[in-house]
C-alpha cells in the first residue's frame, strides 16, 4: 500500500501504526467510557472496537479502502485505537467530526509536543484517562498506554498552563526577585 499523502506531508507504512488492540482491552474501554448516539471506529483493523460498538456505528479502515480523512458526517463519539505517525493530523479531523474522542496510544503521544497540546486545548480538554501498562495491550513496544477521553466541552474549566520560553524567563526572574 502507498504512503498517504496528506497536505504536504506522506505517512508511510509504520509497523507501529499497525498494532491491533485485544478484544478484551477494547472492550473494557468501551465499558468504560460508555459511548452513546452515532459511533465512528475511524480505523477498524480487525474490528476489536467496533464489532463491540453499540449501534449505531460505522468505520473508516484504509487497507479496505475507507480513508478516515475522506469522512466528512458528524458523530457523537469516535472511539479507537489510531495510527500514530500521523496523530497530530489524526487529531485535527477526529475533532472537526466529533465532541468526544477516545484515542488507546502510547500515552506520551498525548503530551509530545507543543503542538498537540495546543491542538487539544483549542478543542477543549481531557476528561478521563484511562492508563494501561503496553505490556498488557500485547504492543510491541514498551511505552505505557492509555485511553484518552477528550472533549470539545469540558464543565470544569481544564487548567493547562502553556508558557513560552520568553514568559517562563520572565516568571522565573520574577520568582528569584521575590
Ligand atoms: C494502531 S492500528 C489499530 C487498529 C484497530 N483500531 C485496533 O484497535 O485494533 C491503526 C489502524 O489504522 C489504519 N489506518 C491508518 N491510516 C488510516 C486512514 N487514513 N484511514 C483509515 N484507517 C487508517 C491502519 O490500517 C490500522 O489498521
Amino acid at each position: 500500500m502507498q504512503g498517504r499523502l496528506f497536505g504536504a506531508i506522506e505517512f508511510n507504512n509504520n509497523p507501529n501504526d499497525r498494532v491491533y488492540t485485544p478484544v478484551d482491552i477494547a472492550r473494557y474501554i468501551i465499558k468504560l467510557f460508555d459511548p452513546k448516539g452515532m459511533i465512528l471506529d475511524p480505523c477498524r483493523g480487525g474490528g476489536s472496537f467496533y464489532d463491540n460498538l453499540p449501534s449505531p456505528k460505522d468505520w473508516c479502515e484504509i487497507d479496505e479502502g475507507k480513508d478516515f480523512y475522506d469522512y466528512t458526517s458528524k458523530v457523537d463519539w469516535i472511539i479507537s485505537n489510531p495510527p500514530y505517525s500521523h496523530f497530530d493530523e489524526w487529531l485535527d479531523h477526529s475533532f472537526a467530526l466529533s465532541d468526544n474522542v477516545v484515542y488507546l496510544v502510547p500515552i506520551a503521544k498525548v503530551w509530545k509536543s507543543w503542538g498537540t497540546m495546543m491542538v487539544i486545548k483549542k478543542y477543549g480538554g481531557i476528561k478521563k484517562v484511562l492508563f494501561i501498562p503496553a505490556s498488557r495491550c500485547g504492543f510491541p513496544f514498551g511505552f505505557p498506554c492509555g485511553a484518552v477521553h477528550l472533549v470539545r466541552v469540558i464543565r470544569v474549566r481544564w487548567k493547562l498552563y502553556m508558557r513560552q520560553n520568553s514568559v517562563l524567563k520572565e516568571e522565573k526572574e520574577e520568582c528569584d526577585r521575590k
